[in-house]
């Protein structure tokens, strides 16, 4: 049971918000870390009181557990070889691809499956370390998906949720995991599973109904008792994820953001169309999709410089993993021959980034751009859809959107695609460039509703109040933070 500060509220995902940084000269610093879930729920903890139980981002002895802007930071040890076996291995080479309609094959090795065990159970037992008598455990993501099993089992007093970013499989793809039924179990420990989608709900309630001795109705799965656990009914449905439109506006309405992308424009030529993508670089993103249209387009005479340009902006990710390294081959290779063939002196064709940059810079960015291109081949949200929305408070630019994200589910009035059809993408990125003042207008308005609408804290409050309504009370809580 709990020794040191224990919390009402604990976060438990793979990452923590920020991660370690050590410089050349073996300096220390703390770096915001790369993605959307961080995004979410660094503005969903913001003025609350609370715990997040993560990794630091890079191998070895975890830092002492400390206070960052009112959290507790409880850092988990991942040793280098959890690093390659639990993280790139069984994470973002197991359960990544297949998780993403195997974009790319997905490798299955014994050992990264005994990592990921090993890593989940240290996580289960540094939640049940931090957190109070009947304290709510919100863990994220299928990094994590054997824990809420293993802290029901520490601390059957708390009440447990999880969290999945990303799709979830159909059956047919989920069952080629071998460790398919453990998967299952360790999941149905929560008291409440939310999906983006409902489709991702659906499928996980069809394979517990496969895999498992588990009945199924409407949104819930029960599993029966058995060796010694009670049997319990879990409930798993969508609760779509979105991002602090409030702040986020106030920021792009800010003179300096403002400023700042007209300094952009100036920088590139002003040119009549920029085109931009956002994304990690990840074979999920569609971005080699998205150049071969553009380069299409560019080799048919349909678009030239100095009219047009492409700004892509791709953080790095996931480097030592082997489907990452050869993306990134691809793209550096295209976006060089695209400029090659296609820059004039002071046009070029395509500006790649391949760096990260602070929240007023892609504010600044995403005012900048008059077409934003968002072409993943699966996508559990996408959230840099959201954000360009939110700081197109002029009501200008056109999102094109692919078909293949949870986003898409939300956000009707885009420019809708399917990355995989490149002469359909051709045509939406001309139309969407080419589309009146008015109806970007009318569509932007619209866009920017949904989203001020849903925002990430009525995600967090829908996911909350699920949590909460979960039968099978834990006992009551027995008040703020104990120490
Ligand atoms: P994912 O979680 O798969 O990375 P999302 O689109 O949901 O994808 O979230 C990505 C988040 O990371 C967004 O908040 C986006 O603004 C941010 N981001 C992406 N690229 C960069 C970058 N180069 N610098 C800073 N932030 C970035
Ligand atoms: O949800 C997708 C996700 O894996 C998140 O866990 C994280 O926000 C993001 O992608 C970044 O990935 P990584 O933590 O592997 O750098």
């Amino acid at each position: 049971m709990a020794k040191g500060r224990t919390f009402d509220l604990v976060i438990a995902a793979n990452r923590l918000p920020v991660d370690r940084v050590v410089d050349s000269d073996g300096t220390e610093r703390w770096r915001r870390s790369p993605g959307g879930l961080v995004t979410a729920m660094d503005s969903v903890m913001r003025g609350r009181e609370g715990a997040w139980v993560g990794w630091a981002g890079d191998p070895g002895e975890a830092p002492t557990p400390f206070d960052e802007g009112g959290m507790w930071l409880h850092p988990v040890e991942i040793s280098q070889e959890e690093v390659e076996q639990y993280y790139e291995g069984f994470s973002n080479d197991t359960l990544w691809p297949i998780y993403h309609d195997v974009i790319v094959p997905a490798r299955f090795h014994r050992p990264w499956w005994v990592a990921y065990e090993r890593v989940n159970q240290r996580f289960a037992e540094a939640i049940a370390e931090v957190a109070a008598e009947g304290a709510l455990v919100w863990v994220h993501d299928y990094q994590l998906q054997l824990v809420p099993q293993l802290v029901r089992e520490l601390r059957p007093d708390v009440r447990i949720g999880w969290f999945n970013h990303i799709p979830f499989p159909p059956v047919e793809l989920f069952a080629q995991l071998p460790w398919r039924s453990r998967l299952l179990t360790g999941l149905l420990g929560a008291d409440y599973l939310g999906f983006q989608r409902t489709a991702d709900a659906q499928n996980f309630i069809r394979s517990c109904r496969r895999h498992l001795d588990a009945t199924t109705k409407g949104d819930t799965v029960t599993l029966p008792a058995a060796d010694g656990r009670p049997g319990r009914t879990v409930r798993a449905s969508a609760v779509p994820i979105s991002i602090d439109f409030r702040s986020l506006d106030e920021l792009a309405r800010s003179p300096a953001v403002k400023a700042r992308a007209q300094e952009i424009r100036a920088s590139l030529g002003n040119p009549e169309t920029l085109f931009l993508g956002v994304d990690r670089l990840d074979y999920t993103k569609g971005i080699r999709h998205r150049l071969k249209a553009y380069e299409e387009l560019l080799a048919e005479g349909t678009l030239s410089t100095p009219d047009v340009t492409f700004v892509q902006v791709a953080t790095p990710s996931r480097e030592r993993v082997d489907a990452y390294k050869r993306l990134r081959t691809e793209v550096e290779t295209t976006v060089g021959h695209i400029n090659g063939s296609y820059s004039t002196i002071g046009a070029q064709a395509v500006h790649y980034l391949h760096q990260s940059y602070p929240r007023e810079e892609m504010a600044a960015l995403f005012q900048a751009a008059d077409v934003m291109l968002v072409t993943p081949l699966r996508d559990g949200m996408n959230l840099v859809a959201k954000e360009y929305v939110t700081c197109r408070n002029d009501l200008g630019g056109a999102l094109v959107l692919s078909e293949f994200t949870g986003a898409w589910h939300e956000l009707h009035q885009a420019f809708v695609c399917n990355p995989h059809d490149i002469e359909g993408l051709k045509q939406t990125m001309l139309r969407a460039m080419s589309a009146s003042p008015k109806e970007k207008q009318r569509l932007m308005r619209a866009l920017r509703r949904r989203v001020s609408d849903h925002d990430v804290l009525v995600w967090a409050d829908r996911f909350l109040e699920n949590l909460r309504a979960a039968p099978d009370r834990p006992p009551r809580r027995t008040g703020k933070e104990r120490s």
